[in-house]
């Protein structure tokens, strides 16, 4: 394992049995886990960057077997904010030093094009990053979303098995998930994909495709998080929570793609008091707190025991700041592109 480590650290490549041999032995997780950390020193610097999260609908038309915010879980309390809710929201964040919000809903279809481009206009009046993840649109609504000024986007693949993807999430196309991604690269986003680990039949082989998929597909940030059942789901007695698991496919996903934006995931802090901090140590270079206020946070529950559900948008950026800090990183004072730290902006 050892050589293999070397190898991933040093070439930033690995074949798929190479990675199902490292995602599968117990022994070498913590040298993984150090590898991941130092290439994330090397590629993108001691600098993390912060993404106020706005929770701004939790209304949805898809039906996604793992999302507590699926269509048919009725005892969802829905909510959206209004415009100038989500505006207010964003400038908000802006104040609070937030150099990137990152808006994201489930599928609601009262958010038009002409609503969501005049809020993206609205937001970017502020000097900081628009980044959406509002899910599966057509290339004229991203085309006109970019035109809007949004910078990035984030669309999980969720998982690269196409099978078990469309058992998943039914009535959706594993193909047209994809060709989403390829769009909004073509229109020059910074694109963010991603996938859960431990959903029920997912085997490692597909976690090593999942990575590889990364890769092949050049994305430029990859959130990966543990799967949580939750109880108004189809999945509700299904195993998940596998946070180690997640952790070695962060971290291989940093050996393989050095310089990409990695988040430490929400879902990895819900399973692990000090999970944000441990994924920041094992590749992660991104945190997202949750800026959203008040009640709404609560109720946009994708999965049971999220964090920080009772805080306020200023507790939660003190917080994540002074665990930052203690660890001797630092709070990223850029946008936080992908490549800005080689290409000499220092953060
Ligand atoms: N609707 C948008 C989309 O589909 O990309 C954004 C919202 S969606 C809820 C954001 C992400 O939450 C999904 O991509 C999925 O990976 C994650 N998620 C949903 N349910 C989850 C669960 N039970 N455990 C962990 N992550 C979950
Ligand atoms: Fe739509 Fe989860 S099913 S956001």
């Amino acid at each position: 394992m050892r050589r293999l480590i070397e190898k991933a650290e040093n070439e930033h490549s690995l074949d798929k049995a190479d990675i199902v041999a490292l995602l599968s032995d117990g022994e070498s997780t913590q040298e993984l886990l150090n590898a991941a950390d130092r290439v994330r020193e090397r590629y993108v610097g001691s600098a993390v960057h912060l993404r106020g999260l706005i929770e701004f609908s939790n209304y949805c038309r898809q039906n996604c077997c793992y999302c507590g915010i699926r269509r048919d879980n009725k005892q969802a309390q829905r909510y959206r904010l209004n415009p100038e809710e989500i505006v207010l929201h964003a400038r908000a964040a802006a104040k609070l030093g937030f150099k990137t919000v990152v808006m994201q809903s489930g599928e609601d279809v009262f958010f038009t094009v002409d609503r969501m481009t005049d809020i993206i206009r609205e937001i970017k009046k502020s000097d900081i990053a628009v980044t959406l993840s509002i899910g599966e649109k057509s290339f004229e609504e991203y085309q006109a979303y970019r035109e809007a000024g949004a910078d990035r986007y984030l669309l999980r693949i969720e998982t690269t098995d196409k099978e078990l993807y469309h058992r998943l999430d039914p009535g959706m196309s594993w193909d047209n998930r994809r060709r989403c991604l390829s769009d909004l690269k073509s229109l020059g986003y910074e694109v963010g994909s991603g996938s859960m680990v431990g959903l029920p039949d997912q085997s490692i082989e597909s976690i090593a495709d999942d990575i590889l998929f990364f890769k092949e597909t050049g994305v430029d940030m990859a959130g990966i998080g543990p799967f949580i059942p939750h109880g108004q789901t189809p999945l509700a007695n299904a195993k998940g929570r596998e946070f180690v698991l997640s952790l070695k496919t962060m971290a291989i996903t940093r050996l393989l793609l050095p310089d990409i934006n990695i988040p430490a995931t929400t879902a990895m802090e819900t399973l692990n008091p000090n999970g944000r901090i441990i994924a920041l140590q094992s590749g992660a270079n991104v945190v997202m707190p949750n800026v959203t206020q008040g009640e709404y946070r609560k109720k946009y529950e994708l999965y049971p025991g999220k964090i920080c559900v009772n805080d306020t948008p200023v507790k939660c950026r003190t917080c994540i700041e002074a665990k930052i800090l203690s660890i001797g990183r630092t709070i990223g004072t850029g946008k936080g592109f992908r490549g800005e730290f080689l290409n000499g902006r220092p953060d």
